[in-house]
C-alpha cells in the first residue's frame, strides 16, 4: 500500500515539475515575442501607416508590404496573441488600431488569401473582444472570398493565373495546397449566419483537395490546375517548392493545419485520416532532421526530382530549413493530438520538440535583432529567388499561436 502511494506522489511529482519546466518556457517565448513586437511597433511609426512588416532585406532592415499581399494580417494577429498572453491594454490597443486597418480587405476578390489576411486579425479580434463589427466585417469577407468557388472545378481558385516554371504555359485555373488554410473563415461564417452555402463550399473545396492534391503516401502537390469549364485536372505542379513531384515542406505543413481544421469543423473521419497521414508523412520523413525544422522541400536536390527550366531552385545547392513550415506544423500538432487515438503522444511531442528548436539560439533572433521578428531562417521562395533564409511574419504568427495552444494544454 505504501509503496503505491509512494508511486503515485513521484509520478505527481514528476508530472508538476515537468509542467513548471513548459510553462517557463512558453512564459519565456511569449516575453520575447511581446518584446520583439514592441520593437518592430517602434519602427512602424517610421514607417507608412498603411505598411505591414513581412520580412527584412539584405541589411537586415524590416521590409513591408501593402494590405493587398498575403500576409497583413499576421501582424495584427500576433499582437493579438501577445495580448491574449500578457493582458497589456498597451498591446490590445496597438492590436485594434493594426486590425482596423484592413476593413477594405472585406470586399476584396482579387486572389484567394482572404481567409489568412482577415481571419488571423479580425478573427482573433473577435474571437478576444466579442466586438460585432468584427464580426460583419468576416461575415461580408467570407462574401468576398465565395465569389472565387466554382461548383464545376469544386474549388475555390487560388490565383487568377499561374505560369509554369517549365516554358512558358499558362494556367486560369490554379489551386494551391495553401489555400486549405483560407476555409476557416467559411466554416466562421456558416456558423455565425446559418448560411450553409458557406460550409458547402469549405467541405467541397477540401474534398476536391483531398482527391486532387493529395499522393498516396499522403503527400502534397502544391499547385493543381483545372479546366474551369470541364472541372478536369489540367496540370499538377510546383510554384514555391523544388520539383512537381516533391513535396514542399510549408505547403505539407498547411496541409496538416488545413484537414485538421476541417476535421474539427466536419467531424468527418476522412479529413482526420488525411491529416494524420500528412502529419506522419512530415514526421516519419527520412529527410526530417532531428530536431525537427524541415528542409525546405523535403526532395530538394534528391534524384528523381527535377526543378523546371525556369525555376532558381536548380541554382540553389544549400539545403535551407524553413522554420515557418515548422511553427504551422507545431500549432497544428498541438490541436491533431486532441483528436486523434493512439497517436497523441507522438504528435505531442514533435510539437513540443519543435518548438524548443525554434525556442532555441539557433532560431529564435537575439533581442532587437532580425529586424525585430522573432525567427530567423525561414523561405519565401526558392524558385521565385525571393525571401531565402529571413524571418518572415507568419512564421513568428504560428509560433506565437503554438505556443498559445502548448500553454492552454498544460
Ligand atoms: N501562402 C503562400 C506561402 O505559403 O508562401
Amino acid at each position: 500500500m505504501r509503496t503505491v502511494l509512494y508511486s503515485i506522489v513521484l509520478v505527481s511529482l514528476l508530472a508538476f515539475t515537468a509542467d513548471r519546466k513548459d510553462e517557463g518556457f512558453v512564459n519565456s517565448n511569449f516575453s520575447f515575442v511581446q518584446q520583439q513586437l514592441k520593437f518592430m511597433l517602434k519602427e512602424t511609426e517610421t514607417r507608412n501607416k498603411l505598411a505591414f512588416p513581412r520580412t527584412t532585406d539584405a541589411s537586415g532592415k524590416m521590409t513591408t508590404t501593402n494590405m493587398y499581399d498575403w500576409t497583413p494580417g499576421f501582424f495584427p494577429g500576433s499582437l493579438w496573441y501577445a495580448y491574449e498572453y500578457s493582458k497589456d491594454p498597451a498591446l490590445q490597443q496597438e492590436a485594434v488600431a493594426w486590425t482596423e486597418k484592413l476593413e477594405p480587405l472585406k470586399d476584396f476578390t482579387q486572389h484567394h488569401d482572404l481567409g489568412f489576411m482577415v481571419y488571423c486579425s479580425y478573427g482573433n479580434a473577435y474571437r478576444l473582444t466579442g466586438n460585432k463589427a468584427y464580426r460583419d466585417i468576416l461575415i461580408q469577407s467570407a462574401r468576398s472570398l465565395s465569389t472565387r468557388f466554382s461548383p464545376v472545378t469544386g474549388s475555390i481558385k487560388s490565383w487568377n493565373q499561374f505560369k509554369s516554371w517549365h516554358g512558358d504555359k499558362r494556367y486560369y485555373y490554379p489551386v494551391i495546397i495553401d489555400n486549405m488554410m483560407n476555409l476557416e473563415l467559411l466554416f466562421f461564417a456558416a456558423r455565425e449566419t446559418g448560411d450553409t452555402s458557406f460550409r458547402h463550399i469549405a467541405v467541397t473545396h477540401a474534398a476536391t483537395a483531398m482527391k486532387n492534391q493529395i499522393r498516396k503516401d499522403y503527400s502534397s502537390y502544391h499547385v493543381v490546375c483545372y479546366d474551369s469549364l470541364t472541372g478536369k485536372v489540367e496540370g499538377r505542379e510546383t510554384a514555391q517548392g523544388y520539383a512537381d513531384n516533391s513535396t514542399w515542406a510549408r505547403g505539407q505543413a498547411w496541409g496538416i493545419y488545413g484537414f485538421t481544421m476541417v476535421y474539427r469543423e466536419t467531424k468527418d473521419p476522412r479529413f482526420l485520416k488525411t491529416a494524420e497521414g500528412m502529419a506522419d508523412f512530415f514526421l516519419d520523413h527520412k529527410n526530417l532532421p532531428a530536431d525537427k525544422v524541415p528542409y525546405w522541400d523535403f526532395n530538394a536536390g534528391e534524384k528523381g526530382y527535377e526543378p523546371g527550366v525556369n525555376s532558381n531552385a536548380l541554382k540553389v545547392t544549400t539545403r535551407y530549413r524553413d522554420a515557418s513550415a515548422a511553427a504551422i506544423t507545431a500549432s497544428a500538432l498541438f490541436e491533431l493530438s486532441g483528436y486523434v487515438k493512439g497517436k497523441e503522444q507522438k504528435y505531442r511531442k514533435a510539437a513540443i520538440r519543435m518548438l524548443r528548436t525554434l525556442g532555441s539560439p539557433a532560431y529564435r533572433a537575439p533581442a532587437g535583432g532580425n529586424g525585430n521578428f522573432v525567427l530567423m531562417h525561414s523561405v519565401g521562395s526558392i524558385p521565385h529567388k525571393s525571401e531565402i533564409d529571413v524571418p518572415l511574419v507568419y512564421a513568428d504568427y504560428y509560433f506565437a499561436e503554438a505556443l498559445q495552444r502548448y500553454r492552454a494544454s498544460l
